[in-house]
């Protein structure tokens, strides 16, 4: 395996930070991993698991070794009367996956159409967009362990799946590699349009009877309308988690805000919208110098150019500070910080 070293991490992150790794060194297969890491030098080094880079904050040079997911492959495996079972690479661009299962009518995944990165980062914290998220469609993943160098099988139970979280963010986290993912898709579509714009973009295409494309279609002009794209202006999505709050902190910000967006959470708890909590504390649009809060959705950081992993580590700190003594509520990182 090609091992590279000092190698600048510029362009495998969507913030377009200009860190660099140690060693660098992409694989294929677990076949490589065991290679790789049976190299008694490059085993004892810190590990860095990349995908597409596009949920990561690189705040300084990584002095471990990253390894770059490249394994590839995507295959209808099984099928029943309902579903089919589609097995992917974990390298696969998740994008072009949705896509190549649109093309062949295996619906369920359309409306995550346009979220970066791989499919092995999708089960790690449990993706999810416009009323979906891949809990909703996942069948079950292969996981390299990093201590006994073999494969093993999660079904959705063993991934422990909730809000943007999963076991292996936390008590598994930096144990396995993910190598591939299976999906459960519907043969017969059930189509989910009641979330947020979709239904009034259809409307407004004249398009009554959607198919899974128009969804997707739908989905990806409203993404591409507020998002930015990290090819254009380093981002990494959303910032940080939607806050659930319990009925009292609730109460005493709606008392005062009564237009403010929220939505039902578990035992009587309220999910609110942190885009909405950090426009109201002033920060939309907000610009110092090379980096700043994208001005079209205030929950997305953004890198104008030439910012460091800290300066928008730091902004993110004054945001979090601020929304907390304005409202109350502390704010949860959603990227992962190296
Ligand atoms: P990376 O950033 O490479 O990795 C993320 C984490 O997972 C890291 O901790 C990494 O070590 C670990 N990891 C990656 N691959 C593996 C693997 N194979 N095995 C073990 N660990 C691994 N997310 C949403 O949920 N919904 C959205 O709507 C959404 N919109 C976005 C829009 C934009 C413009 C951007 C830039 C991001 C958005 N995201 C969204 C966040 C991001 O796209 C997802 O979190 C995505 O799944 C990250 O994939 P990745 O391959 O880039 O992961
Ligand atoms: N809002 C504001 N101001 C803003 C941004 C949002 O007032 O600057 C309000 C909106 O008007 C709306 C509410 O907040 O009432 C929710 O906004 P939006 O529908 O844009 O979604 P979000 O909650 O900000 C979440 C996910 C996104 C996902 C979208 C669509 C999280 C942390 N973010 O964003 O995921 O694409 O819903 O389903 O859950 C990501 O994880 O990186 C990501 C982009």
């Amino acid at each position: 395996m090609e091992i590279l070293e000092n190698a600048s991490l510029r362009e495998f992150n969507t913030f377009g930070i200009d860190a660099k790794a140690a060693k660098l060194s992409s694989f294929f297969s677990a076949a490589d991993l065991k290679e790789i890491l049976q190299n008694k030098e490059l085993r004892k080094m810190e590990r860095l698991i990349l995908g597409g880079g596009s949920n990561v904050l690189l705040t300084k040079d990584f002095e471990g070794l990253v390894l770059k997911n490249e394994v590839p492959g995507i295959e209808l495996i099984q099928e029943d009367d309902e579903f089919y079972y589609v097995r992917s690479g974990a390298g696969e661009n998740w994008h072009k996956f949705v896509l190549k299962c649109i093309e062949n009518d295996w619906a369920g995944l359309e409306n995550l159409s346009l979220i970066p990165g791989n499919v092995g980062a999708s089960p790690m914290q449990n993706i999810g967009a416009y009323g979906v998220e891949v809990k909703d469609r996942f069948h079950e993943l292969e996981a390299f362990n990093l201590k006994t160098l073999e494969t093993e099988i999660f079904d959705a139970e063993a991934c422990q799946f909730g809000y943007r979280e999963s076991v292996f963010k936390r008590q598994l986290k930096d144990k396995y590699i993910i190598l591939s993912v299976t999906y459960r898709l519907f043969k017969t579509p059930q189509l989910n349009t009641s979330y947020g714009a979709i239904q009034g973009e259809l409307n407004s295409l004249g398009i009554h009877k959607p198919t899974i494309k128009d969804v997707s279609d739908a989905v990806i002009r409203i993404r591409s309308s507020k998002l930015p794209d990290p090819k254009v202006i380093g981002n990494a999505g959303s910032f940080f988690k939607n806050p659930v709050v319990g009925n009292n902190i609730y109460q005493d910000i709606a008392k005062k805000h009564p237009e403010m967006p929220h939505y039902p959470a578990p035992m009587g708890q309220h999910k609110l919208a942190a885009g909405w909590l950090i426009e109201q504390s002033g920060w939309k649009g907000f610009v110092r110098g090379t980096h700043g809060v994208h001005a079209k959705q205030a929950l997305v950081l953004v890198n104008h150019g030439g910012a460091t992993g800290n300066e928008i580590y730091s902004l993110s700190e004054e945001i979090l500070q601020d929304v907390k003594s304005k409202f109350g509520v502390e704010l949860e990182r959603e990227v992962n910080i190296i």
